[in-house]
């Protein structure tokens, strides 16, 4: 990591700011590169508008219709693929109106590792008990849902859909390159639940048109949580791989599957600690983009760091402890709240690193150190967000204005993180990026799948 110059310096004693100038020289990600990062993303989508197997995958979600807001009624929607599974019964009430009445349930570890078989049969149990706790019997008629499967999926109608890869440790045999929606039925057939898929929805689908019930400006869902992806209206006669008949709005919704963008590593910024995380992670080689930017990533991005700096005697005094050993054990959450210690001694980040890490007595220079290095990674994960963003409104040519709804607990809980995304697209765009607004669209995956589940209807 060192430069040639410090390198050569054995035995002395590196500098905080030495330390911290390098560092900075790895994760800064400067205007020019930034605008590169744009280019280079605008052909990629273009690839995956044209042809099928592209990198960034530009699947059709077969949703064709906005919602005006005038729509009414209940629908049940099931919400996977971020840190909770949720049930939820979403209201509709016109007038651009949602209530949302959901229950949390965690998925078993081994539950994600296991065939795809256990995993479907734990999703069915999960909405046979939200129905019992409200009182709810699917009569002679099956009950509509909304299946928000926030994973590739190559959708073949807006309620069916072939897995085509696993991401964010989820990794059950027996799916990849099967119907999910069938497979959900089935399950929902083996519990003897009325109960049938109306629509797969990605969440980022969901997260737009979710927002668009009540803001019609609103053009692009995105996802910053466990993963990120975005989905955005695209005009249908610039889908050339699209062979299926034209719809009558003329525009189709596109899931980017924007977390795999650069899987060639050609363009992202990629430091040593990013290329170990990758190798070390259950897909190599794969969502490289996903892996600098989301919340399964970051913290073990940090942590990388801390094992170099720990090694090379620069942090802890060279002391490593059995939780800082352990993969993934600096979590995302530990750097909003290390970002969130203003305290002049860095009391809280004390904390964090005493009680979480196992790493008692560190001194004020190393508590400083470490929270520059997250503020880094931090930093850098909200302005490569950006480029991608800015890379959508200019494929669409909405420089002029739209909304941008984003959900996801780095977008929401991060501190910091929409305004320096902010921050990147004035750099990026410079005045027009006043014209970007960027909304929080919180719960936007589940309820999203009622408003598509009522369009269907
Ligand atoms: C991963 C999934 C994608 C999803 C995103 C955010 O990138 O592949 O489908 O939208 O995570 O949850």
């Amino acid at each position: 990591m060192f430069k040639n110059t410090r390198q050569a310096k054995t035995n002395t004693i590196i500098s905080e700011d030495e330390i911290l100038a390098d560092m900075e020289d790895l994760f800064v990600v400067g205007p020019t590169k930034l605008k590169e990062i744009v280019k280079h993303f605008v052909g990629e989508l273009q690839k995956g508008l044209d042809h099928e197997g592209a990198t960034v995958a530009m699947l059709p979600s077969f949703v064709t219709n906005r919602p005006t807001g005038k729509e009414t009624g209940s629908y049940l929607a099931l919400d996977l693929g971020g840190t909770n599974f949720r049930v939820c019964e979403v209201y509709l009430e016109g007038q651009s109106s949602v209530r949302l009445r959901q229950k949390k349930f965690t998925i078993p570890e081994e539950c994600k590792n296991a065939d795809g078989v256990v995993l479907f049969d734990f999703l069915a149990s999960s909405v046979e008990s939200f129905l019992k706790d409200s009182g709810v019997v699917p009569s002679e008629k099956e009950l509509e849902l909304g299946f928000t499967f926030s994973f590739p999926v190559n959708q073949t109608a807006l309620n069916a859909g072939n897995l085509l890869v696993w991401t964010k440790g989820f990794n059950c045999g027996n799916t990849e390159g099967k119907d999910v929606v069938e497979m959900l039925n089935q399950a929902f057939v083996r519990k003897g639940l009325k109960v049938k898929v109306a629509a797969l929805v990605n969440d980022t689908v969901g997260t737009l048109m979710s927002h668009a019930y009540n803001d019609p400006q609103t053009l692009v869902g995105v996802i910053l949580g466990t993963g990120t992806n975005a989905a955005y209206v695209e005009k249908i006669e610039n889908i050339k791989k699209w062979k299926g008949a034209t719809p009558a709005s003329g525009e189709m919704i596109i899931n980017c599957e924007w977390g795999a963008y650069d899987e060639e590593k050609a363009m992202l910024p990629l430091t040593q600690y990013d290329n170990k995380l990758d190798a070390e992670s259950q897909n190599p080689g794969q969502h490289i983009y996903e892996k600098m930017i989301s919340g399964m990533y970051l913290g073990e991005i940090c942590r990388n760091v801390f094992l170099d700096l720990i090694e090379k005697k620069c942090l802890f005094n060279g002391y490593l402890s059995e939780e800082l050993k352990k993969q993934n054990s600096f979590e995302t959450a530990f750097m909003s709240r290390i970002e969130r210690d203003y305290s002049a001694d860095l009391s809280d980040t004390k904390i964090v690193l005493q009680d979480l890490l196992g790493v008692p007595n560190t001194t004020a220079r190393d508590r400083r150190i470490v929270r520059r290095i997250v503020e880094l990674v931090g930093i850098r994960a909200a302005r490569l967000s950006a480029c991608c963003i800015a890379g959508l409104v200019t494929q669409m040519k909405k420089l002029d204005g739209c909304t941008v709804a984003i959900d996801g607990s780095v977008f929401e809980h991060y501190p910091h993180f929409g305004n320096r995304i902010q921050d990147a697209l004035r750099e990026l765009l410079g005045i027009f990026a006043e014209n970007i607004t960027l909304a929080l669209g919180k719960d936007g995956s589940g309820i999203g799948a009622g408003v598509i589940a009522a369009l269907a209807n």
